[in-house]
């Protein structure tokens, strides 16, 4: 009997920094037992990178490692490589996010997995997919950019810019779950495991569709909910940046609520959503435009949206965001106040529903995480605390590669955990 949706899956993880440990966090928390392989002293650098105390694993680790194993192993010498042979043929699933090629240079390459054990699945994060950049090494803002996310984001007459949701790192984690566990699916069928690729470029790419959409529009004409529509300026022969606008056909913006003069975050992201036109013009007290024919159609505003959401912040503005959210809502009028970390960070329902959760660490005492976004009734996730480096080295070569005390010593001595 499984208690979780992944029991009884045994997942190599080889991933560091942030998107291969978004992708095996998540498959730890579907119930997989996730063992982590971190170079002897060293560990993934993260557990040293944006420190906020002193020689405490970071939080940048700690929320990227949840119920983990961590084993020890330089894969490098040979008393290592022969253990890592052992973990290949113990595990189910090898998840690496290295720079292209270090693999192969540590003498396990895709033909050396599959010897050693076929129904492995081998998934991979890279920043590129086969081609000119192949090579590259890859963070976040490359992705962002190279994935047409930073040329669609910012105003208009600014510089592209980067998102801070790391669509990127973790992002392409997403992606790469769901190809793993895919990949299960099918060595159900087969009996044989599959290589999985997720490239950072393709999966932010994938993110931003409706951009590409957009480009092909532009062949037939301006993109009129665009605001340089509205503002009479020329279009040139990409997507644009957009802005505050929505991305979907209905349109939106950002607005100014009560409080905004010293709250940086006193914003709602109001849609003048067709349907509920005639409800926006009566909460907002323009009444006048309902039957107006220059404001009464979503094709007539097109031209002038910009006045038209002036206007409507003008109503804002008398207003908390969460006033508006009170009027809005019961009138069916999308509307989504800009919160703040800390606000997130506070709010009640996301510690019931296991969204933030609060972990308790040996070393760092109390922190907040994000829980699992995705949530399976037969399966709930109980998000424990990240491993130090090396913590499980001991209970992981003797329950799982069944080593004796005196293999271990032996190792120890090797250099090889
Ligand atoms: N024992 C011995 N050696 C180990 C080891 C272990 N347990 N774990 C890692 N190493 C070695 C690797 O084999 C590699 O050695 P090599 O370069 O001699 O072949 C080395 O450590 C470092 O790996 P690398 O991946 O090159 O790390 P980096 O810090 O230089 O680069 C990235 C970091 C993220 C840029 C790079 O890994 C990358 O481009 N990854 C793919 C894209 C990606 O996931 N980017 C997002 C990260 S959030």
């Amino acid at each position: 009997m499984t208690d979780k949706a992944l029991s009884g899956v045994r997942i190599l993880d080889m991933t560091h920094v942030q998107s291969g440990p978004t992708c095996t966090q998540l498959l730890a928390w579907f119930g997989a037992d996730v063992i982590k392989v971190e170079r002897p002293g060293v560990g993934d650098a993260t557990r040293g990178q944006l420190r906020d105390i002193p020689d405490v694993d970071s939080l940048y680790f700690t929320m990227l490692n949840h119920n983990k194993r961590s084993i020890t192993l330089n894969t490098k010498s040979e008393a290592g490589k022969a253990i890592f042979t052992k973990l290949i043929e113990s595990c189910d699933v090898m998840v690496e996010n290295f720079a292209p090629g270090a693999l192969d240079r540590m003498g396990f390459g895709w033909e050396r997995i599959q010897e050693i054990n076929p129904r492995m699945i081998m998934a991979s994060i890279k920043g590129f997919g086969p081609g000119p950049y192949q090579d590259c090494k890859v963070y976040e803002n490359v992705a962002q950019c190279a994935g047409g996310s930073a040329s669609t984001t910012g105003f208009a007459d600014g510089p592209p810019l980067v998102t801070g949701a790391q669509i990127g790192d973790s992002g392409t984690g997403l992606h790469l779950a769901l190809g793993i566990v895919t990949a299960l699916y099918q060595r159900e069928q087969t009996g044989r495991g599959q290589k999985v690729l997720a490239a950072m470029q393709d999966g932010v790419l994938n993110l931003c569709r409706v951009k590409l959409r957009d480009q092909q529009r532009l062949a037939h004409g301006p993109l009129k909910e665009y605001p340089q529509y509205g503002e009479g300026k020329a279009f040139g022969e990409a997507t644009p940046r957009a802005g505050n606008a929505s991305g979907g056909g209905q349109p939106g913006w950002i607005l100014k609520c009560k409080g905004w003069e010293t709250d940086p975050d006193a914003y709602i992201y109001f849609i003048t959503q067709a349907p509920v036109w005639k409800k926006i013009c009566d909460v907002i007290g323009k009444p006048e435009w309902k039957e107006d024919t220059e404001y009464a159609t979503p094709d007539a505003r097109l031209n002038k949206l910009g006045a038209v959401f002036n206007t409507i912040e003008a109503w804002t503005k008398t207003k908390t965001k969460f006033e508006v959210m009170d009027i809005c809502n019961p009138l069916d009028i999308p509307v989504g106040p800009i919160l703040s970390m800390k606000e997130i960070a506070e709010e009640p329902s996301l510690r019931e529903t296991g969204t933030i959760v609060e972990v308790d660490h040996p070393e760092r005492g109390k922190y907040l995480t994000v829980g699992n976004p995705i949530k399976l009734s037969d399966s709930p996730a109980e998000v424990t605390r990240s491993p130090l480096l090396g913590e499980h080295t001991e209970e992981i070569l003797s329950q799982v590669l069944g080593l004796s005390s005196q293999d271990i010593e032996q190792a120890r001595a090797d250099g090889a955990v």
